[in-house]
């Protein structure tokens, strides 16, 4: 199964792989705090330090809310948009 390394803490998860982030939570170990779940709130900004291929793509939502908070960058990324298809390393930003 994919692992999700929290770059801030060295703690692991691991999810199915396919899983959507917003599963985190459903694990009880999640770092990353998520509001809406639906690209409209930006409190599952997280930076990805480490495998962002192993992500799915941003989407338009996922984009158009990134660019309207000015956080727009390669890194960084919601949570509540992303599927999980290898290991990765992320950075909560909120
Ligand atoms: S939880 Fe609101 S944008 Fe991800």
């Amino acid at each position: 199964m994919p692992k999700v390394t929290f770059g801030h803490t060295g703690n692991t998860v691991e999810l199915a792989n396919g899983s959507s982030l917003i599963d985190l939570e459903d694990t009880g170990k999640s770092e990353v705090p998520f509001g809406c779940r639906s690209a409209a709130c930006g409190t599952c900004a997280i930076d990805v330090t480490a495998g962002m291929n192993n992500l799915s793509p941003k989407n338009e939502d996922e984009i158009d809310l990134l660019d309207t908070l000015d956080m727009d960058g390669d890194k960084r990324r919601l949570a509540c948009q992303c599927t999980l298809y290898g290991d990765i390393t992320i950075i909560p930003i909120n």
